[in-house]
């Protein structure tokens, strides 16, 4: 390959910032040939349009030719990596799970969550607009029935038809009951708007408590909860009562990060 031959592969493979024997002036990332005291040179240029690496000498300029293409080709691939790289990371900023934790059960599933999908992750006290999200993952703990954050979280979403929302709840009752699920569901049925409420992928994830780290409020409000519950006929005690009273003033921990698969799984359609 000769001097002259550059220009026809350049045109053919639409490769970019190609400098023949300074032709123009130096720009920022450019591949140049150039000779001097009849020996060939290639060398790349930086941000700066100032020389960076190391500059190859060639007696052949047949050789130096060869160089500077493989060069270009190079420098090519690079901007195409750098391209789906940064549409890559654009697309994950588009996607957020939002978490409502007390105690840090349902912080722990959204921890994982982000991890596995790549996601960005945030607390709903700081989350702040959520219109600009493509898909909108919420896991909250339930709290007498209530999902922490949710209600405050989507009272500001404008159009839910261009989003995909998944709201997980996180709390003791077990979730493979579907009395347990039907109750959560009808309870959160008031917490969102209708459109909302219609459009959503509901999850229940189970988590834990420690009694010992409650603070007053929540050990006073469980500690009623048990009082009344202990006093309802045998009969009359849901699946959700009983592991309220079997848990009581214990610690348990029911996480199961394996139940965050069928999330995964909801993401990718
Ligand atoms: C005051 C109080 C009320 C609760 N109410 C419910 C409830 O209605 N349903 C439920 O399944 N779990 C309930 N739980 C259990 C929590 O949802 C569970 O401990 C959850 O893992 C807490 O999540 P966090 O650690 O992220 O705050 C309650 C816990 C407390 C302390």
């Amino acid at each position: 390959m000769l001097i002259q031959d550059l220009e026809n592969v350049i045109k053919e493979e639409n490769l970019k910032g190609a400098n023949i024997c300074n032709a123009t002036s130096l720009h920022p990332h450019e591949v140049v040939i150039t000779q001097e005291e009849g020996k060939w040179k290639v060398y790349n240029t930086d941000e700066r349009a100032s020389l960076i690496g190391v500059v190859c000498y060639f007696d052949s300029e047949d050789e130096a030719c060869e160089d500077f293409i493989k060069k270009l080709r190079l420098r090519k691939r690079q901007v195409e990596l750098e391209k789906v790289i940064w549409e890559e990371r654009t697309r994950k900023l588009q996607n957020i799970i939002i978490y409502g934790s007390q105690y840090g059960t349902a912080k722990k599933y959204a921890d994982e969550l982000a991890n596995r999908l790549g996601f960005g992750l945030k607390s709903y006290e700081s989350v702040g607009d959520i219109n600009s999200y493509k898909t909108i993952i919420y896991v909250g703990a339930l709290y007498a029935g209530g999902v922490l954050g949710m209600k405050k979280t989507f009272k500001s979403l404008k159009d839910c038809m261009r989003h995909k929302i998944i709201i997980a709840t996180v709390g003791l009752a077990d979730p493979t009951d579907k009395t347990n699920t039907d109750n959560i569901k009808r309870g959160m049925k008031k917490q969102l708007p209708v459109d909302v409420f219609d459009k959503a992928e509901f999850f229940h994830l189970r988590g834990g408590i420690d009694y010992s780290k409650l603070g007053f409020k929540h050990k006073t409000m469980m500690g009623m909860l048990y009082r009344k519950a202990s006093t309802l006929p045998e009969d009359r005690k849901t699946a959700e009562v009983k592991a309220m009273i079997e848990t009581y003033n214990k610690q348990v921990d029911f996480v199961d990060l394996s139940s965050l698969e069928a999330i995964i799984e909801a993401c990718k359609e």
